[in-house]
């Protein structure tokens, strides 16, 4: 048996998705699309014989082995080639594995396939055999007899695949195949599903999105409130934003009420307890604490609970400050710290009607709905 490696390209802008996140770190479920393709791939390849290419400057440290990719697709796959020779015992012999980062919906059972493949053959790659009729625009029908759309993982013998891309100084190449067969190499089809596509377009990261619903949703709630503090003070800070005002909230922490109220909703969909529990008043550390912290600790919680984030409403109720101005900003900073859409965010402010402690401004209250859904 051959050794087997790995090298997931995900260094690409994803220009043609329109979105600021570049698609392979977009969201499907409780997991990236990058992770997706990686956790797959691992059920496969060791994960210490895995490379990951991101992109250049990108400083997250997601993956066992990361790299910073080039400007081509071309470019990516030879950085990994190279760091796989670098760093790794790999032979001439082995099978490396290319893959696209933005195929997240590949078969283990089609990769084990493939590896099969390539214990006799030196180059190989899924495909999926065309079911739409085809028509070239100028020459007419084509017979779609005998054609495969061409897919990842494509493999190779290590020394081959090394040795097309050292001799191939065009880099424009969008797949190792041509590269290999250029070099005079037969490349073996080894058939896969069609559900194996690359997310290209939004429309694809739509379709994506559709094929993984949660097989749970669940709500949770949150209520929390702040006495205003005596002393004189120029802003108050509520869901993140600092707001100017002449009083500010007493509390152990920033007193950030809408935030906390989120953070204790988070915690009640996954059935987690309660801010208090997780920080409690009694411990210094969270003395003066930045209130984002608490909330960025529950998104981390619901990841391990294989959920993700589908909806935050938060209400705040005080009489003043007037709020109206800073909805729009609210909304923004929450979904930054949870790493979601704004279109997922809400914020309402209300009073009660000079009724009660917040009718009386002695404090303000906030209460949130935080719906969230468990995947497979
Ligand atoms: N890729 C890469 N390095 C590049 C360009 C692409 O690692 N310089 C990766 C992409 O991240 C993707 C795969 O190659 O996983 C297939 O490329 P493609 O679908 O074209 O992705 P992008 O180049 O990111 O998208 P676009 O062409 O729309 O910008
Ligand atoms: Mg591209």
């Amino acid at each position: 048996m051959r050794a087997v490696f790995a090298i997931i390209v995900g260094a690409g802008k994803g220009e043609r998705l329109l979105s600021d996140t570049p698609k392979q770190f977009l969201s499907l479920g409780h997991k990236t699309v990058f992770e997706r393709s990686f956790d797959v791939l691992n059920t496969c390849v060791k994960a210490k014989n895995i490379v990951c290419i991101i992109p250049k400057g990108s400083d997250a440290c997601i993956f066992p082995q990361q790299v910073d990719g080039g400007n081509t697709r071309q470019e990516s796959v030879f950085i990994g080639l190279e760091w796989l020779k670098k760093n790794t015992a790999i032979q001439d012999d082995d099978i490396v594995l290319i893959h696209d980062a933005a195929r997240p919906f590949v078969k283990e059972g089609d990769i084990k396939n493939l590896i099969v493949a390539l214990q006799t053959q030196s180059a190989a790659t899924l495909a999926s055999p065309l079911s739409d009729s085809l028509r070239h625009k100028k020459n007419g029908k084509i017979d779609r007899d005998g054609l495969f759309a061409l897919q990842t993982p494509q493999g190779f013998h290590f020394g081959i695949l090394y040795e097309a891309h050292i001799k191939n100084t065009d880099k424009t190449h969008t797949d190792d195949t041509s590269l290999v067969e250029s070099n005079g190499h037969n490349i073996e089809i080894v058939a896969s599903s069609s559900r194996n596509f690359k997310i290209t377009t939004m429309d694809d990261y739509i379709m994506a999105q559709s094929l993984l619903s949660p097989i749970r949703i669940a709500t949770g709630s949150g209520f929390d409130v702040h006495a205003f503090d005596t002393i004189d003070a120029d802003s108050i800070r509520i869901c993140g934003i600092d707001i100017p005002h002449n009083k500010k909230l007493k509390g152990h922490s920033d007193a950030d009420v809408g935030l906390h109220a989120l953070t204790d909703a988070l915690l009640g969909a996954i059935g987690a307890g309660d801010i208090g529990e997780h920080f409690p008043p009694s411990n210094d550390t969270y003395k003066d604490m930045d209130s984002s912290v608490f909330l960025e600790k529950a998104i981390s919680l619901m990841k391990d609970k294989k959920a993700a984030l589908q909806h935050l409403d938060v209400t705040i109720i005080c009489e003043a400050p007037k709020l109206m101005a800073y909805k729009q900003k609210m909304r923004e900073r929450i979904a930054q710290i949870c790493h979601i859409g704004i279109e997922r965010v809400s914020v309402k402010a209300t009073t009660t009607e000079k009724l009660g402690f917040t009718g009386r401004d002695e404090g303000i209250a906030a209460q949130a709905v935080a719906t969230v859904g468990f995947y497979a």
